[in-house]
């Protein structure tokens, strides 16, 4: 298994809902001056170049980020702008942060990251990508990792888990591995991303994660045009818990602009 290369899609329109979703709820979480914990289960490499042979053959980021950069989606302050001008003065122009990188951006001194990825290269990536910052990228399986840091220390913070759903079970575990986990970290931010494929395999997933009542829980969704003609990719989804306040003038900024597509 473990065949998904995050390369191919880097920087698509699906990248763009997740990471400025992230990255507006790291910095809203950043204003106050306590520490707190970034965990990711799915890591992938964190640095991406967006004039490599893959990204290009897909063609997805010049229909992402790059199409809505030019479109001024992210305009001054914004935190996506500020993660990706970070990335760029240190990598060059075409560079594109993964999360962990956006994370690492946008983060402070005084908070912790841990970073789960299982592909050698990926996670030999990875490494290099944050060697320089205060990051643990560890190669194991990132729930066992969560299960291993919950409650982490500091205690505030936020976990992504961003899996490539190569494996169809995901859908019917991630309920209830997700309830589990806030059972162990109830103050923490918990993002789930997953993508809205044509056969809709995402909805019964996304009914048992409402129906367990999860607090201050919202869900996201947004379409787009498939990436290629017959894509099965139509659309992405975040479910948060304990979503950061305020969050919804972010989803509804985002939900107007993809409608615009
Ligand atoms: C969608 S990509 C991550 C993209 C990244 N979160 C981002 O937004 O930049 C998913 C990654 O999870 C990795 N992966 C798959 N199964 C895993 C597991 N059980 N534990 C940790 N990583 C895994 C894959 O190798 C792949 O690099």
């Amino acid at each position: 298994m473990l065949s998904y290369q995050h390369i191919y899609h880097a920087g698509n329109l699906a990248d763009v809902q997740k990471h400025t979703l992230l990255a507006w709820a790291l910095e809203y979480l950043t204003q106050k001056d306590k520490p707190l914990s970034y965990i990711e289960t799915h890591a992938g490499r964190g640095l991406y170049q967006l004039d490599a042979a893959e990204a290009v053959r897909t063609g997805e980021a010049a229909a992402g980020i790059e199409r809505v950069q030019h479109e001024g989606w992210f305009e001054g302050e914004h935190p996506m702008s500020r993660a990706l001008e970070a990335v760029r003065s240190r990598h060059g122009a075409t560079a594109y942060p993964g999360s962990p990188l956006i994370a690492a951006s946008l983060l402070r001194s005084q908070d912790s990251l841990h970073l789960a990825e299982l592909h050698p290269q990926e996670h030999a990536a990875l490494a290099l990508a944050l060697s320089t910052y205060e990051a643990k990228a560890y190669r194991q399986d990132g729930f066992e990792l969560a299960q291993s840091l919950l409650p982490p220390t500091p205690r505030r913070g936020l976990m992504l888990i961003d899996p490539s759903y190569e494996v169809k079970a995901d859908y019917d575990r991630l309920p209830k591995v997700i309830a589990k986990l806030h059972r162990k970290w109830n103050v923490g931010v918990i993002a789930l991303w997953y993508p809205i494929l044509t056969d809709g395999h995402h909805q019964v997933m996304i009914t048992a994660l409402k129906a367990q009542n999860l607090p201050k829980a919202i869900c996201h969704e947004v379409r787009f045009p498939p990436a290629r003609k017959n894509h099965r990719m139509v659309g992405s989804g975040m479910f948060i818990i304990n979503a950061p306040f305020g969050i919804e003038s972010e989803t509804q900024r985002l939900s107007s602009l993809f409608s615009g597509l």
